[in-house]
């Protein structure tokens, strides 16, 4: 891992252990890309370096690979900044003058325009031993007066020279979140982004590009995500020349904003990354930087129940000290109360906002609860949305004015909600003050923070502030409280929800703990979504519950089995009505959460190989490797069997070929013992039957060859 400036042939090149990343200036001052992909010598890549007109039509081709740029001269291709100056120039001319490196993990380009005192540095942080490089750019108005700032992008990466240029992302919507697609880029742009507020259900901040051709296990694939939880953008512009750009950063969408004279705005960042091996390569690297670098969680996530299936908004004491002795008979670590234990919430039409706690529901205070609750060996958590308020509600009724609006026109309510603008000071100050009253007052181990509604009329009703985007002030507010709440309260662990999955990204995941990814608990639907949510994030992160059959989303019953199996393939909640399972169920759901305790360090800790998908096939199988290659882990799943045709074997990836593992299934039948490379090429014949058949798989390192095993 390296960050080499070669000043004879300006030419910057970061090393990362399996990638080269190589840019420098050329004749025209252009801060030119050259390559990112597997290490090459550097200095002979100098060929490229050089400025590059096609016609008066097409005059400055090499700024479509520029490593930051501005909107100005002849340079036409999606810009990084976009800025007009006081005197209603419009123009960037953007020029090197220096860079820094510290040590070998950390470079700043120091660009300036050519007249005006705007400075942008633009920022790599080399994340070596996960072959990542974190971007972000600083942008710094030193002129008298304002500079307008239209768009701002994170970053800008090139990519070059490939055949065909796919583009693999998310779609979705509420309850069906990360749905995954791939598409060929052509000329022209393609655009992801949320103008809802918040980062959204409907696309995801990341992306992969590869060359038509990469595999789960195999193939070249760059790739990046955006670290913002608020409006976002990210650009794929594929030019006539030959190249992609993508540039991604906070969406310029309504997002315009005045720097002052001396006021420096600092971008999020946007991390990019070069895999040869694959989508799962690709996937196992944001995970593992995940785990180390971004969430705040270390080790497994606790087992925990949720009450909001079984009970809705009909919270109360009795009920769910029932509820939490049974939890607790079965396992389970984490007792949480959700949505309906405050103000007068008896629906989602009253209450939001006044976080008191419901005196005819908990007459005794929250304290009985959780005095119970702990006195059963758990920790007790609680639900909240703090930045939503009902109208009906004591809190809009004295503070109408703290919800986001124009003055003239009606504000729209969404699940009969508005939302608290959380730049104005005040509002930051409620929502701190009342969650710090509650956490200090109450012996509460975790929180699950929810959103349930998307920002609309994002106005300061009637306060024409234009200094900085509406937008983003919600956002820096929205992490300054998770921040402070996190080094007040360091025992608390937080969960980021949005209406399920609504709110999940590389920003928000600095501050939570683990993220509920979608309100759908249909374990067959989740299997697609869990999918999608692993391209870019963490098992570590993910809390997938065990719930009722059939599922009150579509009907669908599951084996209690399948759920489980489902479900352990993150954080292992069980949000069902346990109250009314039979002994039978009870016994099952306990034998389960045990067995998960044996093997969550594998899910979160370990390293996840996506074996099949439902995508293409009628099994979905993951696999997790635990970090000393000794134990593993493998989750099957049939979705309906046909009669006939080839026995399926399973291979397994991630193994020893040269060790012996016993293999064991949760089905009783007797181990095998097998060769890594066995058990990796020729497979296990996949012993599932029926539809909606599911399998659970451990596998033990016993011996290095089959002599000593
Ligand atoms: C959202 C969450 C659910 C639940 C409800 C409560 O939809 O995603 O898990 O907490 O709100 O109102």
């Amino acid at each position: 891992m390296a960050i080499i400036y070669h000043e004879e042939k300006k030419l910057f090149e970061i090393r990362t252990e399996r990638s080269s990343y190589l840019f420098g200036i050329n004749g025209n001052g252009t801060i030119q890309h050259l390559y990112w992909g597997e290490p090459i010598a550097a200095a002979e890549s100098v060929d490229l370096l050089k400025s590059r007109s096609h016609s008066s039509f097409d005059a400055a081709v090499d700024r479509e690979a520029e490593e930051y740029g501005g909107w100005g001269g002849a340079n036409y291709a999606e810009p990084g900044l976009k800025a007009s100056f006081a005197d209603g120039v419009r123009d960037l001319q953007l020029q090197a003058i220096g860079h820094t490196i510290e040590g070998e993990e950390a470079l700043a380009l120091h660009l300036k325009d050519a007249h005006y005192d705007l400075r942008v540095d633009v920022r790599y942080k080399v994340v070596g031993r996960h072959d990542l490089i974190e971007r972000r750019v600083a942008i710094r108005n030193g002129e008298a007066e304002p500079v307008r700032i239209e768009q701002a992008m994170a970053a800008l990466w090139s990519i070059g020279g490939l055949p065909d240029y796919r583009l693999t992302h998310v779609t979705g919507r509420w309850a069906g979140e990360h749905q995954l697609r791939s598409n060929l880029l052509s000329e022209g742009k393609k655009v992801l982004e949320s103008r809802r507020g918040f980062t959204g259900p409907h696309a995801n901040p990341w992306f992969a590009i590869d060359d038509g051709g990469a595999s789960e296990t195999a193939g070249r694939v760059w790739f990046g995500a955006l670290a913002w939880s608020g409006n976002w953008k990210l650009v794929f512009e594929r030019t006539t020349f030959g190249g992609v750009r993508v540039a991604g950063g906070v969406n310029d969408f309504d997002g315009a904003f005045s720097l002052a004279p001396g006021e420096t705005y600092e971008s999020p960042v946007f991390v990019g990354g070069f895999a040869t091996g694959g989508f799962g390569q690709m996937s196992r690297a944001l995970h593992q930087y995940e785990r180390e670098e971004i969430l705040p969680a270390r080790g497994p996530r606790k087992v925990l129940y949720n009450s909001w299936e079984a009970t809705e908004f009909a919270v109360n004491v009795r009920d769910q000290l029932a509820l939490a002795e049974k939890a607790a008979q079965i396992g389970v670590e984490r007792f949480v109360v959700d949505d309906g234990w405050f103000g007068e919430r008896h629906s989602d039409r009253a209450g939001l906002g006044d976080w008191r706690v419901n005196a005819e529901k908990f007459p005794n205070g929250l304290e009985e609860l959780i005095a119970a609750v702990k006195g059963l060996g758990m920790e007790f958590g609680l639900w909240v949305e703090p930045e939503s308020v009902n109208p009906d509600s004591d809190l809009f009724r004295a503070h109408p004015d703290w919800i986001y609006r124009f003055p003239t026109r009606r504000s729209t309510p969404l699940r009969n909600q508005y939302l608290l603008n959380l730049g104005k000071p005040e509002v930051k100050h409620f929502v701190l003050d009342f969650m710090t009253e509650l956490l200090s007052k109450h012996e509460i181990s975790f929180i699950k923070w929810d959103l349930n509604r998307t920002v609309t009329e994002p106005g300061d009703s009637g306060n024409a502030d234009t200094t900085h985007s509406v937008w983003n002030r919600h956002v820096a507010n929205l992490y300054e409280i998770w921040a402070e709440l996190r080094r007040r309260f360091p025992h608390v662990a937080f969960e980021t929800c949005a209406g399920g999955g609504a709110r999940i990204d590389l920003g928000i995941l600095r501050y939570a703990d683990q993220a509920w990814i979608s309100d759908n608990t249909d374990a067959r639907d989740r299997l697609t979504i869990q999918e999608g949510f692993t391209y870019a994030y963490s098992p570590s992160a993910m809390m997938c519950w065990v719930t009722e059959a059939p599922n009150g989303f579509n009907g669908r019953s599951l084996p209690l089995s399948y759920r489980f199996h489902s479900a352990m393939m993150g954080g292992l909640g069980i949000g069902a009505n346990i109250g009314k399972w039979s002994e039978k169920e009870m016994a099952e759901a306990a034998r389960y959460v045990s067995l998960y305790k044996e093997i969550r360090h594998l899910v979160t800790d370990g390293d996840q190989y996506r074996l099949a998908s439902l995508r293409d096939s009628n099994i979905a199988a993951y696999q997790y490797v635990g970090r000393d290659g000794d134990e593993a882990v493998v989750f099957a799943f049939l979705q309906s069997e046909h009669f006939g045709g080839s026995e399926r074997r399973l291979r397994l990836r991630g193994l020893d070929p040269e060790a012996v593992y016993e293999v064991r299934g949760d089905d009783g039948s007797e181990a095998w013992v097998r060769h890594g490379s066995t058990l990796m090429h020729l497979g296990l014949p996949l012993a599932l039957r029926g539809d909606y058949a599911s399998w659970l798989l451990r596998l033990r390192r016993i011996g290095e060859s089959a002599k000593e095993a």
